[in-house]
């Protein structure tokens, strides 16, 4: 039996999907769909890049730290250029923004028609790399605001003002998948025509899964709710499952449910994922999926940022399983 979800009738691109989309909207001029093929290449680009990284010799540490204090590895590098190079050609761009820099780069002032932001995680999980195991790339867009001269104020907008939020997920096929605000859309890489082909439109998360994903490792230093939250899970037939690359923890989740945690710890007090291009693109992308998204009991796209690198907690997935972990928070 097919799926219901599954579109089997016309193939359509990413490219034609957006543009279709656009139409929809009379008076969208299509600088929308610049952005997105934008990213649609980069993506593909570093898909070729993280493919061949052991036989090109690109994997391994450049020997620097990122603002983060994180060891940057190649691949961070180029993910981050390779994007900057895709995305600083488009015409609408005011601001760009990335985990790997320690400032944004303004590109055009809004007089000079810079019309959106695009902020990014170029490599998500590259830990992973060493090990064959999936990365990602995450994206958030927001609209610039004009009247507004310093670029770190400009992107400093809470997730619910997102135009639109993606991640391309490296796997053993390359995903890309993406929300404008109306409903969450997956694609897939097809390497033999070069282009990413939608593959099923409206994806909903389960409502209940019982699997967690969490650095259990850490659970000394977890607060009192997450302990007591485990410890139900273990007494009630929960499994548990962690990659370490949040976009590869969270696909999994979109397509069969659960739920996903990074609380405070002694070593990342406010948790350790990025707000403004880890946590929010998420929200964005599970909330348009039926999902929840919360740091700490505030809705993770309700958090007003402060600073373009600032760090949150994260409780993300399933409605109910995230429900019953606000539960043990007391909310
Ligand atoms: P990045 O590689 O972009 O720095 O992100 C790593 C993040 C995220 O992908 C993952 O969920 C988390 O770090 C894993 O952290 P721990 O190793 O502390 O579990
Ligand atoms: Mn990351
Ligand atoms: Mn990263």
């Amino acid at each position: 039996m097919r799926h219901p979800e599954v579109v089997t009738d016309n193939l359509n691109s990413l490219q034609s999907h957006i543009l279709a989309e656009e139409a929809k909207y009379p008076r969208a001029a299509g600088d929308f769909s610049w952005i997105i093929s934008a990213i649609g290449l980069a993506g593909k680009a570093i898909a070729n890049r993280v493919r061949r990284a052991r036989l090109t010799g690109a994997l391994g540490s450049v020997g620097a730290e990122n603002v983060q204090g994180e060891t940057q590895q190649s691949l961070d590098v180029i993910a981050n250029e390779t994007l900057m190079q895709c995305l600083g050609s488009r015409a609408n761009i005011a601001v760009m923004a990335s985990e790997e820099d320690e400032e944004p780069t303004i590109l055009r002032t809004g007089s000079q028609g810079g019309k959106y932001c695009v902020l990014f995680d170029p490599l998500d999980g590259s830990s992973n790399l060493d090990v064959n195991g999936p990365v990602g790339t995450i994206f958030s867009v927001l609209r610039n605001r004009p009247d507004e001269p310093d670029a770190e104020r400009t992107i400093c907008q809470p997730g619910s003002q997102q135009v639109a939020a993606g991640y391309i997920l490296y796997g053993p096929s390359t995903a890309l998948v993406m929300t404008t605000g109306h409903g969450t859309d997956l694609f897939e890489l097809d390497p033999y025509l070069g282009s990413f082909i939608l593959v099923k439109r409206g994806l909903r998360i389960p409502e209940r899964h019982k699997v967690y994903s969490i650095n259990e490792a850490y659970a000394e230093t977890f607060p009192a709710w997450c302990r007591a939250y485990l410890a139900h899970a273990h007494a009630s037939g929960y499994s548990s499952r962690y990659i370490g690359a949040l976009v590869a923890d969270v696909h999994r989740i979109l397509m069969s449910g659960g739920v996903f945690l990074y609380p405070p710890t002694a070593k990342h007090a406010s948790g350790k994922l990025r707000l403004l291009y880890e946590a929010n693109p998420i929200a964005m992308i599970v909330e348009q999926a039926g999902g929840r998204c919360f740091s700490g009991d505030i809705r993770t796209m309700d958090v007003q940022p402060q600073k373009l690198h600032e760090r949150v907690p994260l409780l993300v997935g399933s409605s109910g399983e995230v429900d019953d972990i606000l539960g043990f928070m007391g909310r």
